[in-house]
This record gives structure tokens, sequence and C-alpha cells, in this order.
């Protein structure tokens, strides 16, 4: 199972639309593709496990800078994951697990709204509930991982 970075192509973009959480995200960047907004091949923010040449399993990964921190202490920057998403089929086989392990091999916090019904996933991964108001009021539920010697900034303890 190797975790690799995906490439804005035409290949991809297709792929995707196998996923439920097919969105704005993937029609921007189709739409820059076919503007030559991005050049093809170009690095995508998803990360992709492929089983023979089929992509089972994706994530998108965005690193958030320190100055916009307001989960961890010491502020610093993070991760933001998006999108995890293993294919009906695929599922319960560890995919999700490989790449969330991935991600923290970053040595970053992580910080993700998790999809309804897959607490129980995220919690056997080590991440931990905040409750944040102005999360709330988004009708978002974050998950948080800390590293080793990270913690939840003040206001949320
Ligand atoms: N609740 C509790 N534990 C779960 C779980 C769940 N919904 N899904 C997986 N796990 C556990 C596995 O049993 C496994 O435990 P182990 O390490 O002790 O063997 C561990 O988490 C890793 O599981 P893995 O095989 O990597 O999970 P996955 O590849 O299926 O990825 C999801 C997990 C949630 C990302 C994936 O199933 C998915 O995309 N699902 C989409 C739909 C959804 O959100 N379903 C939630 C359940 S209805």
């Amino acid at each position: 199972m190797t975790v690799v970075r995906l490439k804005v192509n035409f290949k991809t973009l297709e792929e995707f639309k196998q996923f439920k959480e097919y969105g704005l995200q993937e029609l921007s960047m189709l739409e820059d593709l076919e503007a030559n907004i991005v050049e093809d091949d170009s690095d995508s923010p998803f990360y992709g496990i492929y089983f023979g040449d089929k992509l089972v399993a994706r994530m998108s990964l965005y690193q958030i800078q320190a100055k916009f921190d307001r989960y961890f202490y010491p502020p610093q920057d993070y991760l933001e994951l998006w999108k995890l998403e293993v294919l009906p089929d695929y599922q319960g086989k560890g995919y999700g697990k490989e790449l969330v392990e991935f991600a923290k091999s970053f040595g970053l916090p992580i910080k993700t709204n998790p999809r309804v019904k897959s607490n129980g996933f995220w919690e056997k991964m080590g991440f931990t509930s905040v409750e944040y108001e102005m999360d709330r009021d988004r009708g978002e539920n974050p998950l948080v991982w800390y590293p080793e010697g990270v913690t939840p900034q003040e206001h949320l303890k």
C-alpha cells in the first residue's frame, strides 16, 4: 500500500467522480485545467492509494499557517485534512488508516471535520473532539490530533 501525491490531470479528475464527496473543489480543478490556469500533471492537494491502476482511497491536505491557528498550543502550522474517503468495496482493509498515518508522518497537528458516522474510525486513529463555539455555529464538529509536545489552546481546555 503506497500513498502518492495526486497530479492534476484529466485521468485523476475522472477518477474523482467515483467518490461521494465530489464537489466544487474538483470542478474548479477541472476548469483550471481546461483553461490552462494550472499545468497538466501539476501537484494537487490530494493524496491517494491505487489498487492496480484504480484510485481506491483519497484525502486532501492543506497546511494552515500558524498565524491562523486557533486550536493548538504552542500556535503553529497545522494540517487540515479533508475528503478522506475509501471506495465502498475497499473499506475496512486498512486504506483509511494508511492515509491518516501518512498525514501524521509530517509531524504537524491535524484538524479534520469528520463525515457523519465515521467517528468510531477517527477515535481509533487517536483524534479527539474540540468544543469551540465558532465551529459549532458553522455546524462543524472538528476533530484534532496532537503530536507529542502539543496541547490544546487555553480557550479550548
Ligand atoms: N467505526 C469504528 N471503527 C472503524 C470504522 C467505523 N466506522 N471504520 C473503520 N474502523 C476501524 C477498523 O476496524 C480498523 O480497526 P483496526 O485497526 O483495529 O483493524 C481501523 O478503524 C482502520 O480501518 P480502515 O480499514 O483503515 O478503514 P477504511 O479504510 O474503511 O477507512 C473510512 C475508514 C471511514 C475513511 C472509510 O470507511 C470511508 O470512506 N467510509 C465512507 C463512508 C463512511 O463515512 N462510513 C462510516 C461508517 S458508516
